[in-house]
């Protein structure tokens, strides 16, 4: 009975940090997005247009599959957002590689 203790302690530690508990697990998951928008030849368009109404960690904040990103951009520029259709294929292509995940995820 000498492990009672100790197990009694970690009991104790997991009622009283529910929720904090949670965030170190999620920061550690490898299929978590980029922070911030990683260096590619679109990131400057993606930064400009995607950053002027709300901050960078609302487009960087979840992964989409390409559809999800096809409709969240257009939804975009109906908001207002300033990009014609060759750049925002471009933006599509940019946020499909760094944050797209597989359809039906
Ligand atoms: C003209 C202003 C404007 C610009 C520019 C803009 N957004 Fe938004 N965005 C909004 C508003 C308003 C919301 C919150 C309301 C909503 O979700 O429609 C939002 C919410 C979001 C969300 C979270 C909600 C969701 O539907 O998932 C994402 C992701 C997002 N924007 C991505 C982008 C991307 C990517 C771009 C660049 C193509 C962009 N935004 C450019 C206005 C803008």
């Amino acid at each position: 009975m000498t492990r009672l203790p100790m197990l009694i302690v970690l009991v104790s530690f997991a009622t009283a940090a529910p929720s904090s508990a949670t965030v170190p697990i999620a920061a550690a998951d490898p299929s978590a997005p980029p922070k911030t928008l990683p260096p590619a030849p679109e990131h400057d368009l993606v930064a400009r247009v995607c950053t002027g109404c709300h901050v960078p960690e609302l487009v960087t904040a979840r992964r989409h599959t390409s559809e999800e990103w096809d409709d969240i951009i257009a939804k975009m520029v109906d908001h207002g957002a300033r990009a014609d259709d060759a750049e925002q294929d471009q933006i599509l292509a940019y946020l499909a590689r760094f944050y797209g995940k597989p359809t039906g995820q």
